[in-house]
């Protein structure tokens, strides 16, 4: 079975806008992503009525530079693939209206696309990696175990009770004095710090819920141990490392309980999260050292983007041709 040769996908469910052109569903021919986070960093994080109103700039010019890049035109496009949640409310709206707009006038189907499970795909594009595997999904909204057992079927065995693993980051370079997005800098100021300089505490969960993630413990023990330290003290590439460590265990732990309880030697990473460099190093070394393989897809497409998404459109589209329909909503959990 062979789905659309050429989707063009959309990504307006946060602070970036994105428009890709994929081919066969893996092959991405262009990929354009226009960041927000200079507008949105003064506020240390993002504000969705800015975010939206921004999309709306961007969307137009960037389908054309992605069409322009991939070398076609929107007569090439055999089908459209948009995030339709979760995310903002307002940001979606912009992304999934201009799509439902364009597939409605090209006479194509839509794909309505679940955000978490695009972000799972991004371990598709220009690879050859195929399900089952367990993947770990860390952005700045979720932080989630998924064990993938098909192209369309996700199950979350894990996930976080409070704040998402990319909050955390955000909050704790917040207290340190660092620049948003808060995950780069503390990867940055990391480097030449002691991972064990500063113990922090690492949440467990009772048996049942193992897999389940806490950080805020953590955001808030960052913030006593800044607030009471003698003036001039605080190292912050020694709290930057310990607090990442403590993360980035955290994250490692339960993912391979994970593959445990769910028989699979395959990891993923995927988010904004997995774009940093101690989770990549400590996580593809423990999957090493238990003969598991491990994957983790280059940084651009770690972080928002949409040739993930055009994928997730991809694989929806081969196993329900027609799509979601015109009338897809945001909010939708995505095909399950
Ligand atoms: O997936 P993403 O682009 O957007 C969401 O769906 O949330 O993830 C953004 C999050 C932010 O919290 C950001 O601080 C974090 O990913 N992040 C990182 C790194 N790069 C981005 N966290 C840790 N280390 C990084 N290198
Ligand atoms: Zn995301």
């Amino acid at each position: 079975m062979t789905g659309p040769a050429l989707t063009l996908g959309f990504e307006t469910s946060c602070d970036e806008t994105s428009v890709s052109v994929v081919r066969n569903g893996r092959e991405v021919l262009s990929s354009v992503v226009s960041s927000q986070i200079a507008l949105h960093e003064k506020y240390g994080g993002v504000v969705p009525e800015i975010a939206a109103r921004r999309h709306i700039e961007c969307v137009g010019d960037l389908t054309k530079e992605a069409l322009f890049s991939a070398g076609c035109g929107l007569q090439d496009i055999d089908a459209v693939a948009a995030t339709n949640g979760p995310g903002l409310a307002g940001a979606l709206l912009v992304g999934l209206s201009f799509a439902k707009a364009l597939a409605y006038s090209l006479d194509v189907p839509l794909a309505g696309v679940n955000h978490i499970e695009a972000h799972v795909c991004a371990n598709y594009l220009n690879g050859g990696l195929e399900p089952p595997f367990l993947c770990l999904v860390a952005s700045g909204g979720h932080t989630s175990l998924i064990s993938v057992k098909n192209y369309d079927e996700y199950e979350t065995v894990g996930t976080t009770r409070d704040d998402a693993a990319g909050e955390a980051f955000d909050k704790a370079a917040r207290t340190l004095g660092l620049p948003y997005p808060g995950g780069p800098a503390i990867d940055e100021a990391s480097k030449g710090g002691d991972d064990f300089a500063v113990k922090f505490p690492r949440a467990r969960f009772n048996e049942g819920s193992e897999l389940d993630f806490s950080f805020s413990g953590l955001k808030t023990a960052v913030l006593q141990y800044v607030v009471g330290a003698p003036e001039g003290a605080v190292n912050v590439s020694d709290v930057a490392a310990s607090f990442q460590r403590s993360v980035v265990d955290a994250l490692v732990i339960n993912a391979m309980k994970a593959c445990e309880k769910t028989g699979t030697s395959i990891v993923a990473l995927a988010g904004g999260v997995a774009s940093n460099g101690a989770l990549r190093r400590v996580m593809g070394r423990e999957c090493e050292r238990r003969g598991y393989s491990f994957n983790a897809p280059p940084p651009e497409y770690c972080t928002d983007n949409a040739a993930m998404v055009a994928c997730r459109g991809y694989y929806a589209l081969l196993s329900e041709p027609g799509g979601s329909g015109y009338g897809v909503n945001i909010f939708s959990t995505g095909k399950k």
